[in-house]
Formats: C-alpha cells, structure tokens, sequence
C-alpha cells in the first residue's frame, strides 16, 4: 500500500470538548512539527451545529493559542488553519454524509489521489451513543474509493460501553462495519511518555529480570489522583463514575504493561496477546477489598441527583491468578477533587529475610514510575547515613526526566497516538478482545455498585480519600516508605 497522496483526517463532533482540548492541539502540534505535510493533507470538522469554515477557524485558534501553544509562531497556526475545511449535518444524515464525502474527494483530487493512494481517518470525537449511526455512514458514504489502494479508519474514544454486555454491543455493531485493524481505540494513557516507556525497562534491563515476580514483589500500586472535581462534567461523570473513567480503562491498561509476560516480538498482535492473557488471569474482586468514596459537594452539581451513590474515588484489589504475580496484590486507586494531581506506578520489594540492619521500619525497596506531572523514576534503597556513625537512612536513585532529559520536550499522548493512526500502527490501541476481558473484570462490581449494594463513603476535597482506603492498603500489605 503506497504511503503518499492525499491524507484527509475528519474531527467528526468538530465543535465538541474533545476536539477542541484534545484533538486540534495534537493535529496542530503535529503539523508544526513537519508530521503533516500541507502538500498532503487536508482536516475535515463535521458537526451539527450551522457554522462557516471561519468560524470553526476562529474557535480553534481560540484554543490553541492560550493553551501551551501560547508561543506558536501565528504564521504556522494560519498555515494549519488554512487547511481545515468545516461541512455541517447531523450524525444520521445521508445527506450530510454524502456532502462530506464530496468535500473529501475534491481535496483528493487537488492533491492528485491519482498518483497515490487516498488515505481517510474519521476521528469520532462525540459520544458514543451516535458511534453505530456515525459508522453507518461512514462506511455507506465516505470509505475510501481509490483503487490505488491507502485506507478508511475510524478512531474511537472511551466510553466504550458501560458494562460487558454494552460495550460488546457496541463492538459487534462497529465490527459489522469495519475490520478490526480499521478500528482504533484510544486509551490516551497508552500514549504517555512513561507507559510508552514501561517495555523497555521491563525487558531491556536485566536488572528487573529476575527480580519481577512474586518471590520479590510484595504489592504494586497503580494510582492516579486530581485535584480538581467533575467540573462542568457531572451530568456525564455520574452515570460513570470513576471506575468507568479512569480504573477500567487507563489504570488497567497500566497493569497490563507492568504484568503481562515478554511477547514474542514486538508486533502489536503479539504484545496485545500478552496484555489480554493478564485480563484473562484477574480473580473476581472482592466487595471487601473495595472502598469507594464521593466527595463532600459533588452533589451540589445541578445535574447530579441529590442521592447519587456514584463514586469519584476508589480503591480495589487486583489479584492476577497466575505463577508469577499468585499472592501480590495489585492496588488500583484513583479519585477527583483529591489533595494532589498525580499519577504513578509503585513497585513495592519484600523485606531483606535476615536483616542485620535492623532497618526495615525505615521501609523497603520501592521502585516508583510517575507518569505525570514531572514525569520520572526513582528507586528507594537503604544506604549508610554518611558519617562517623553506622546508621542506615533511606535514600533515592533519581532519574527525573526534566533534569535529564535538559530540551527535550515530551509528546502530547494524542500527538503520539494520532501519528500511530496515520502510520497504521495499533500497538497502543485497545484489541477488541482487551476490551472485553477489561470489561469482564470490573461489570459484576460495578452492577453491585448501581445497584447501591457497595456504598460510596464521604471524603473531604482536598484530602487523601476516605480512612478506609488506606487501613485498605495496609491490610493488603502495603508499608508506608519515607521519602517522597
Ligand atoms: C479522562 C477522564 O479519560 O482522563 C477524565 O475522562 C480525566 O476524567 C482524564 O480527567 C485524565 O487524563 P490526564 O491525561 O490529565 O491524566
């Protein structure tokens, strides 16, 4: 398949949060960075609402000059601008499927189709309740028709479903339409610099080798923290909740990178079979090893009900059943409106058996990742407090990306992930089959959870969750460390 000719992308739901905070910066940093040739291609918005090609313009520029883009030289922005075209029509409409088409096509023959291939990304930025009309259509009207080869593909975002049986749904109605290598599913924490980064450590160290397992690992932590609550977003986030938004979906993910075993070679098939083997292997949670939370005035959002049992905090234990990680605990933990925004992966080791330090009180071996802010790795160890005396003190192996990294800056996830789309490369998508097991894993609890039979507890913004999350963590066998 010739990679040349003409690359249409069309932001479906143009005028959405989405599309504005997410997916036009990305593109844009894309172009700004050489990705996408304007000899190439060309963007497409689609939405319902009734608005001018310049007005989409003004309301991109909008958002791409006072986010991080604030010193974007304003000629690249006019040149990006100038290639995106706007077509308005609801998402169920022949018509207005049938006028995109036809913009596409003459982009396609201003930049010669004929002497390359015609190349179509749909990227659905809306909910996904409009996903099965918008694919219709999609694939009706506006597939790729180029005999010359090059490719139609669709990008989906999470919410895919909201349990087993609906997101299985949902998948057989989009994959009645297209084949699974045309189906992108974004996680855009598979985008993060340091989850990109978690095969490499894991298998290009010797180090780690033999040291991950359950003889060495007493607990991992998975934990994801904002400070700042639902935000304008209540309406959505209560018929979610934070297992939905953040656990199921980014933290599992996560889990995957830091459980499954070595693939075979780094074919996105193989390393995708390896992350559903992990899916495969996770033991039905238990109610007890659960706390909820819900922030003290989450409920004062208008469109949340005033009973409402939605947790925005949660704690559960994940217990992957096979020979290497039987017996760990694998702690997942994420809540809004919590005392801090971070997020981070932590690797606790087991006691040293026959301690002639006397030193673990001091805590043990904890190997951190953060992914955000400031991204970094640190790695606890006990060392010999410098001095005349024969003291122990706990001590870290820092590698903070700012510092060592001096200049370099780090992809966007959705630069990252767009560019794996246009490369054709779904190593960091979600499988169908990855989607289903995730879904497997956490549907019964969360079914016991909309049923109100396991109860959010009340939590203070700004605090660290509810108490019974950590007396959680500790019965799980986790050992506070010093040190940050
Ligand atoms: C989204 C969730 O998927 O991820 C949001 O819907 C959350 O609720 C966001 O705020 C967090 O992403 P990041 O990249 O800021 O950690």
């Amino acid at each position: 398949v010739s990679e040349t000719g003409s690359l249409s992308i069309i932001v479906l739901g143009a005028s959405g949060d989405l599309a504005k905070k997410k997916t036009f910066p990305a593109l844009f940093n894309l172009f700004h960075q050489g990705f996408l040739s304007p000899d190439e291609v060309h963007i497409f918005g689609y939405a319902r609402s009734k608005i001018t090609d310049e007005e989409l313009r003004d309301k991109i520029r909008g958002y791409l000059v006072d986010e991080k883009n604030a010193s974007v030289k304003s000629d690249a922005l006019s040149k990006f601008l100038k290639l995106i075209k706007y077509v308005s029509g609801p998402y169920d409409s022949e018509e207005g499927f049938k006028r995109l088409d036809k913009a596409i096509s003459e982009h396609e023959i201003s930049k010669k189709t004929s002497e390359g291939s015609s190349r179509r990304l749909f990227y659905l930025a809306l909910p996904p309740s409009v996903y099965p009309p918008v694919s219709k259509m999609i694939k009706a009207w506006c597939t790729n028709k180029s005999d010359l080869g090059g490719w139609t593909r669709i990008v989906v975002e999470k919410p895919f479903g909201k349990d087993l049986e609906s997101a299985e749904q949902l998948s057989s109605q989009i994959g009645a339409l297209f084949e699974e290598p045309q189906i992108y599913r974004i996680d855009h924490y598979l985008g993060k610099e340091l989850v990109q980064n978690m095969l490499v450590l894991r298998f290009a160290n010797r180090l780690f080798l033999p040291l991950w397992n359950r003889d060495n690992i007493a607990n991992v932590q998975i934990v994801f923290r904002e400070d700042f609550g639902t935000e304008g977003r209540g309406g959505y986030f209560d018929e979610y909740g934070i297992i939905r938004d953040i656990i199921q979906n980014h933290l599992l993910q996560v889990l995957c990178l830091v459980a499954m075993e070595k693939p075979i070679s780094l074919k996105p098939e193989h390393i995708r079979d390896e992350k559903v083997k992990v899916l495969q292997s996770v033991i039905p949670i238990k109610d007890e090893e659960v706390v909820l939370g819900q922030y003290e005035g989450y409920r004062d959002d208008p469109t949340v009900p005033n009973d409402s049992n939605t947790p925005t905090f949660a704690t559960t234990i994940l217990r992957i059943d096979n020979e290497r990680w039987e017996g760990v605990p694998f702690i997942l933990k994420a809540g809004k409106a919590m005392s801090s925004k971070k997020a981070d992966i932590r690797i606790q080791f087991k006691d040293v058996p026959g301690d002639i330090f006397k030193c673990q009180n001091q805590g043990r071996n904890e190997f951190v990742i953060r992914l955000q802010p400031s991204e970094a790795m640190y790695m606890k160890l006990t060392v010999k407090q410098p001095g005349l005396e024969m003291q122990t003190v706990q001590s870290e192996l820092d590698l903070s990306y700012k510092q060592r990294y001096q200049g370099v800056s780090i992809p966007e996830a959705y630069e990252r992930l767009i560019l794996d789309t246009i490369r054709g490369d779904q190593q960091h998508f979600v499988r169908r089959d990855e989607l289903k097991a995730a879904w497997e894993i956490f549907t019964p609890l969360l079914h016991r959870i909309d049923k109100g039979e396991v109860k959010s507890i009340p939590y203070k913004q700004g605090s660290r969750g509810p108490a019974e999350a950590d007396q959680l963590l500790k019965k799980a066998g986790y050992m506070q460390t010093h040190g940050y």
